[in-house]
């Protein structure tokens, strides 16, 4: 069963039980979106079936004055569009008709003759929005947890229900660009600063004053755009002008591989003087066309196994995790010193303790200095800034440990260090307290080993740097409870970061898997191939960054010892490339010396440039003879036969968390879906054939290892044996 395309779920409320019509007054209706079959309403077939029934019946109402379209409580006023149903659509007809149908609701909500005014709070992405802008007003929640956009471009499509043409109409064509262009949820007073809604209020207000607008009772000015409208929407030359640099900066940002983006811009410049009815066409044209697309697929894929990360993150109905008053970390270094400041922004009071001054006041200074951007910004509100500030606390002794919740350790990547700290934690800390480690490379196994109650120590290895990077792995070891690896997921969430569970192999998941990509990086580049064009290569495939100058900012003596314990854990396949210890000298270790591959500015916003003396470190022949294809294939499918190893070994309990943390800790081409999904797109047998033909060419199979590296893992074989896919 479906309605206009979209399939109705097999849950389905009865027609008329999604929505609940009241009437607190003579000419007042107030319209709750409120499904039983959800806890937060998304505008899935069912919601809309009733949403359509129920606007046709007010449009025959003669005698109403006003109609609030409200969520059912004040902070949840809808989620948007059902993504899971987005990403079902396979035939772009049922895609069109789609659109054209809620497009029709949203025309007609527009039409209705008395006042109308959405009442909304909480999230309120795409969808949702789009039904707020068919309104005359739009009322917000005052909360936090307001936050209001057009995200859609994130996943591959354009805001499609009027968002792309209504949107510029409310507050001109620069600010409705930007809003779809990043994608970005706005608090609810950046949103009335832009124009994007008309008021706020309490929440406990909000039905009670969208309903006092909606009678006429208290007048709403709407912020005028005079001027400037003149001046940009309806000039054609400054559109251009704007356009082209919109389109200038989204293609080098995106290299041409998000297609959404691209539409959603000519669809907002083309959006004035256009009729409903063809601006409707023109976005669902658009729709049609990308919702069927392997890029949406892939968008949509990465965002529902990222939701099911945060959920696991909220423990279960056996255990919910303990929100953590007080934490500590050792070791106030590059990586400890911004752990602990940003969770002391997200509320935690926070500990730093080091052996150092030196390191500690560095630290200090850092996060005032964060702290003091974010507010000067405007990213944190001045009580939330001092609170921040306040709550970030340092010293050079092993003290004020006695209320911890946790406590992680971040100091120098050497076993017995880490186990004597751990040790000493275990003595004044109390018993419940989780003791966490961001070690890199060693064992959580090993370090937990004659620590009382071993099954509170985990891993929580952040990444470099730590404000900016999305992943945090969860390491269980051995020993670690499912307790512990929830509740360290549930910080990292808070934390703004997405959690992975992984076990504890060498490397974990993201370097495990960067170890053969960068060894084949420094091989290509050894063997002749061009630096320059190795990096493009990479960049044009969806990387974020090139692997050479990837290996710039990890440190070529990071990377160097990165993968000898590689080598040491999983033998011959992973030799290392002696390129990068000829490399590696003092002065040349990357961005943090000024000189790796490229040499770095000190002026960090000018851009690196290659070394001229690179060339007396290649050889002459070998990858001269390798095509971009080629080349891809060694670098890319290195990675994706050690994640089939990492399958077998079930380093992460599905393949889409193993994707999850390839995008999210890699930057993996997000378009792709992360890299089993991109092994899925070349098909298991053509994967396995090519592995197959790297293994059996003859450089690889004069190079100590190269034939252990490529022959394609058991886990591929077996798939492509039974013509199988890794997602099935
Ligand atoms: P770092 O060298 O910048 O900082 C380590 C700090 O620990 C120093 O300030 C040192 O004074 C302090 N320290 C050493 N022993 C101590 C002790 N017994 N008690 C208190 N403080 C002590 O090191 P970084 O880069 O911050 O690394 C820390 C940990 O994070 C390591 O385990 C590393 O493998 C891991 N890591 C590092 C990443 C990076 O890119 N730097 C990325 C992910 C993890």
């Amino acid at each position: 069963m479906d309605l206009q395309g979209f399939p109705l779920p097999p849950n389905c409320p009865k027609p008329g039980a999604c929505i609940r019509v009241e009437r607190p007054e003579e000419g007042l209706a107030v319209v709750y979106l409120d499904p039983p079959h959800r806890k937060l309403a998304v505008l899935d077939a069912p919601l809309l079936r009733d949403l359509d029934a129920v606007v046709q019946e007010l449009q025959q109402e003669t005698s109403l004055k006003g109609i609030v379209f409200a969520g059912a409580e004040p902070l949840k006023f809808a989620a948007g569009a059902d993504v899971e149903g987005i990403g079902g659509i396979s035939d772009p007809s049922d895609a069109f008709r789609i659109v054209q149908f809620v497009h029709n609701i949203f025309t007609n909500i527009e039409k209705l003759k008395p006042t109308t005014v959405a009442a909304i709070g909480g999230p309120v992405p795409g969808g949702a929005y789009e039904l707020s802008l068919s309104c005359n007003f739009i009322i917000a929640a005052d909360d936090p947890k307001t936050r209001i956009g057009l995200p859609e471009t994130q996943l591959g499509i354009i805001p499609g229900w009027g968002g792309s043409h209504r949107l510029p109409e409310r507050i001109g064509v620069p600010l409705a660009l930007d809003a779809i262009m990043t994608g970005r949820l706005m608090k609810a007073k950046v949103a009335k600063k832009r124009g994007m809604i008309d008021r706020m209020t309490y929440p406990h207000k909000l039905v009670e004053l969208a309903s006092e607008i909606a009678m006429g009772r208290l007048k709403v000015k709407r912020k005028k755009r005079g001027m400037a409208k003149w001046l940009v929407d309806r000039n054609p030359i400054a559109k251009a002008v704007i356009g082209n640099k919109v389109r200038k900066t989204v293609e080098s940002k995106t290299r041409g591989k998000y297609p959404a983006p691209l539409r959603a811009l000519d669809l907002v410049l083309g959006s004035g003087g256009k009729s409903r009815a063809d601006a409707s066409r023109l976005e669902a044209e658009a729709v049609a066309e990308l919702a069927v697309g392997s890029i949406c697929k892939s968008l949509v894929g990465i965002f529902f196994i990222s939701e099911a990360a945060k959920k696991f993150a909220r423990g279960n109905d056996d255990f919910r995790p303990r929100e953590f008053k007080n934490g500590a970390v050792i070791g106030g270094g590059v990586m400890g010193g911004a752990i602990a400041s940003l969770a002391a922004e997200k509320g935690l009071s926070m500990r730093l303790i080091d052996l150092s001054r030196d390191a500690l006041d560095a630290a200090q200074v850092e996060h005032l200095q964060v702290i003091a951007k974010k507010r000067k910004r405007r990213r944190l509100a001045p009580h939330l800034a001092d609170g921040a500030i306040d709550r970030l606390t340092v010293s050079e002794q092993m003290d004020g440990l006695k209320h911890a919740d946790i406590v992680l350790e971040a100091v120098a990547e050497r076993m017995d260090v880490k186990k004597s700290v751990l040790g000493q934690l275990a003595e004044k800390t109390p018993s419940d307290c989780l003791l966490a480690t961001n070690t890199s490379s060693l064992s959580v196994t090993a370090m937990a080993e004659g620590i009382p109650n071993p099954e509170r120590v985990v891993g929580m290895h952040f990444f470099n740097p730590v404000r900016m990077m999305p992943l945090v792995e969860v390491v269980k070891g051995e020993q670690t409870s499912d307790e512990a690896a929830i509740e360290v997921a549930a910080l990292a969430a808070r934390m703004g970061k997405t959690p992975v569970v992984v076990k504890d192999v060498a490397g974990f998941l993201v370097n495990r898997l960067l170890g053969p990509y960068l060894d084949e990086a420094v091989r290509l580049f050894v063997a002749g191939a061009d630096p320059e064009a190795l990096d493009t290569l990479m960049l044009d495939f969806g990387m974020p960054m090139g692997p050479l100058r990837l290996l710039d900012e990890v440190g070529l003596d990071i990377a160097s010892h990165a993968a000898s314990s590689l080598h040491d854990a999983y033998g011959e396949r992973m030799i290392p490339a002696a390129g990068i210890q000829l490399l590696a000298t003092d002065d040349r270790l990357g961005a943090k010396t000024g000189k790796g591959f490229y040499q770095h500015p000190k002026e960090r916003k000018n851009k690196p440039t290659l070394c001229e003396d690179l060339h007396k470190l290649q050889q002459e022949d070998g990858a001269k003879s390798l095509n971009k294809e080629q080349m891809t294939d060694r670098l890319i499918l290195g990675m994706v036969n050690e994640a089939a190893r990492c399958m077998e070994e079930q380093v992460t309990a599905t393949a889409g968390e193993l994707d999850l943390a390839t995008v999210f800790g890699m930057g993996f081409a997000p378009f792709h879906g992360g890299l089993l999904h991109y092994a899925d797109s070349l098909g298991i047998k053509e994967v396995v054939r090519r592995l197959e033909a790297i293994a059996a060419s003859p450089d690889i199979v004069a190079r100590p290892g190269g034939v252990a590296k490529f022959t394609p893992a058991a886990y591929l074989v077996d798939l492509a044996e039974r013509d199988a896919k890794i997602f099935a």
